[in-house]
């Protein structure tokens, strides 16, 4: 496994590749790798014959300098997880090398991106567009996959390679979990035991919604009540936003639900020495009633 810091490095590494006919897969992250992010290698394999993995904590993309400061790094447990998943090239960047001195480009996606954690976090998107379009630039990769964990951010990076043209493959992968339900993420290892156990709620909340839904209930105010119940059980729980939206679109789900609805989740929950933001998604299919089309 080669290791390479520099966008011109990889330029060429990627130029050598597609020179030998081989295809090309990218992943992006910001390290601090778990078994999520070592799925995506293994979807990204079964698509190419290189795989790359960027780990770049990516400045621009966040709204708060705490949580930039908090988010955690641990390069060398990283490099171990891209060693056992068969990652090819890591590109390690520093923010230098990503955000050259002079700089003014960034990459804007519309209306997908403004409401849910584009809402909450501004400017969030603005920095997740510029880095991704960056880092496809970079790697050349002939597909780049992104979890459907951070399902918002998927639909942003689909429609940017569509309006950009870009010839790349935007391949979605599906949320790994822990036992009870909760969704892997590196900011879970901030999470206290007792804050540990109450975040099981979002996944509780998802799978209340979603067996409502099956049962044939399809009231969007009473199902985001049940959400917001469900994670009431929790104290240290409190909800950033619970919204149900086209699953396409994003627009705001109407009231009562018909077409294919994501249920969209990010709750904080209380943690020593600061609460921990947690996101999480389901897509509920209304149509759809135990098995048979209503
Ligand atoms: P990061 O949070 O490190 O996530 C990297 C990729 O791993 C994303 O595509 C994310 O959706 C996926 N992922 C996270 N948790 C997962 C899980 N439990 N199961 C499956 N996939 C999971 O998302 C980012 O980094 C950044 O915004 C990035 C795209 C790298 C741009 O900076």
């Amino acid at each position: 496994m080669d290791v390479v810091t520099t966008v011109a490095a990889l330029q060429r590494r990627a130029d050598a590749e597609r020179a030998a006919g081989r295809r090309i897969a990218l992943v992006p992250t910001m390290g601090a790798l778990h078994a999520g992010h070592a799925s995506l290698v293994k979807i990204a394999r079964e698509r190419a014959d290189m795989v790359c993995v960027s780990i770049f904590v990516n400045p621009t993309q966040f709204d708060d300098p705490n949580d930039l400061a908090a988010y955690p790094r641990t390069f060398e447990a990283d490099l171990a997880v891209c060693r056992d998943a068969g990652v090819d090239v890591v590109f390690a960047p520093d923010a230098r090398e990503m955000y050259p001195d002079g700089a003014q480009t960034t990459v804007e996606v519309g209306a997908l991106a403004e409401p849910l954690c584009g809402a909450s976090r501004p400017g969030h998107f603005r920095g997740v567009a510029t880095v991704v379009t960056k880092l496809l630039g970079a790697a050349k990769p002939h597909v780049a996959v992104f979890g459907e964990k951070d399902y918002q951010q998927l639909a942003v990076i689909r429609r940017l390679a569509r309006d950009l043209l870009l010839d790349i493959a935007i391949v979605g992968a599906p949320t790994l979990r822990e036992p009870d339900g909760l969704a892997l993420s590196s900011r879970n290892r901030r999470l206290d035991p007792e804050s540990r156990r109450q975040a099981v709620v979002l996944v509780r909340a998802l799978d209340a919604a979603e067996a409502a839904v099956a049962g044939g209930e399809r009231d969007r105010e009473r199902l985001l009540a049940l959400v917001r119940e469900q994670i009431a059980a929790a104290p240290r729980a409190r909800i950033d936003y619970a919204e149900l939206r086209d699953a396409h679109s994003l627009a705001l789900a109407p009231e009562r639900l018909d077409d294919p609805t994501v249920l969209a989740l990010a709750v904080f929950v209380d943690s020593a020495p600061q609460p921990v933001r947690l996101i999480d998604n389901r897509v509920l299919h209304p149509r759809t009633r135990g098995g048979l089309s209503s």
